[in-house]
């Protein structure tokens, strides 16, 4: 148990979405001893995932948490805090995907404020958040989930990725003294709900020929969150099957 004692927050972790990354996070932060706090802007999926993760024996609860909105950031580590003495591991997992973010052009400045507001502004905002009660227990670990798309052509969600790796680095920077050390982690593709054509086209981008899934994540995030990676700090490591090395990208 890598992570006994320790106290996560997942943000985007409710499982509403179609990936379900941070479900996955969730549960293998609680299988390795964590306590974790599964944060979600719907409640309710934060809430069923809580209890499923607390139905395996492992110690979690859900929160109502919009990572657009400070009051609700600061209610977040209260409601961390109350239950489980404060926190040690931020996941910013929490993000907006697919559909229209991966065009520019055609997006009106509020489209933009709000994928900024939620991919690269609100993992600071969760971190700032965090930063007292990890200094308080001696340091802690915040990892951003960034995207392969940071490194491609994918509109707003390109922007808005770079800039998360950049936050990544800055705040490992200005954390240095704390104690609290920032990584990022940026997949690619990682379902296995695509239609047979999609999952095609994708296995002749990728130079690892299968299907990225959830679970090939973990080992990162536990690395990134436990002592293993204690001398590792501001990187982002990409993981996407090859994809965003291929010289077809
Ligand atoms: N799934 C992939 O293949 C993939 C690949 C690369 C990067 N990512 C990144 O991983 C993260 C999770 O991706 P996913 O595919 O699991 O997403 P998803 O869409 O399946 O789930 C996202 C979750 O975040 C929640 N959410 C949305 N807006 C929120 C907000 N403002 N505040 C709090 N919660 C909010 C949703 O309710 C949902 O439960 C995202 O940051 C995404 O950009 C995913």
């Amino acid at each position: 148990m890598k992570l006994e004692g320790k106290v996560a927050i997942v943000t985007g972790a409710g499982g509403a979405g179609v990936g379900g990354l941070g479900v996955v996070y969730a549960r293998a932060l609680a299988a390795e001893g964590a306590a974790v706090v599964v944060s979600d802007i719907d409640g309710e999926a934060a809430n069923r995932t809580a209890a499923d993760i607390a139905a395996s024996g492992a110690q979690a609860i859900g929160v109502r948490c919009d990572v657009a909105d400070e009051y609700d950031i600061e209610a977040m580590v209260q409601a961390a805090t109350d239950a489980f003495g404060g926190v040690d591991i931020l996941v910013n997992n929490a993000g907006l995907a697919r559909g229209k973010w991966s065009d520019a052009l055609p997006l009106s400045k509020d489209e933009w404020l709000e994928i900024l507001a939620v991919n690269t502004v609100a993992p600071i905002m969760c971190a700032k958040a965090c930063a007292a009660s990890m200094r308080s227990r001696g340091g802690g670990v915040v990892v951003n989930q960034s995207s392969n798309g940071a490194l491609m052509d994918a509109g707003a969600y390109t922007v808005s990725k770079l800039a998360l790796n950049g936050v990544t680095r800055v705040l490992a920077d200005e954390f240095a003294d704390d104690n609290i050390r920032v990584n990022g982690i940026a997949p690619g593709m990682m379902t296995a709900k695509l239609p047979e054509q999609q999952v095609q086209t994708l296995l002749a981008r990728q130079t690892v020929r299968r299907q990225g899934q959830p679970e090939d994540l973990v080992g990162l995030l536990l690395f990134l969150c436990s002592e293993e990676s204690s001398f590792m700090n501001g990187q982002t490591v990409v993981i996407d099957g090859g994809m965003a090395r291929s010289p077809k990208n």
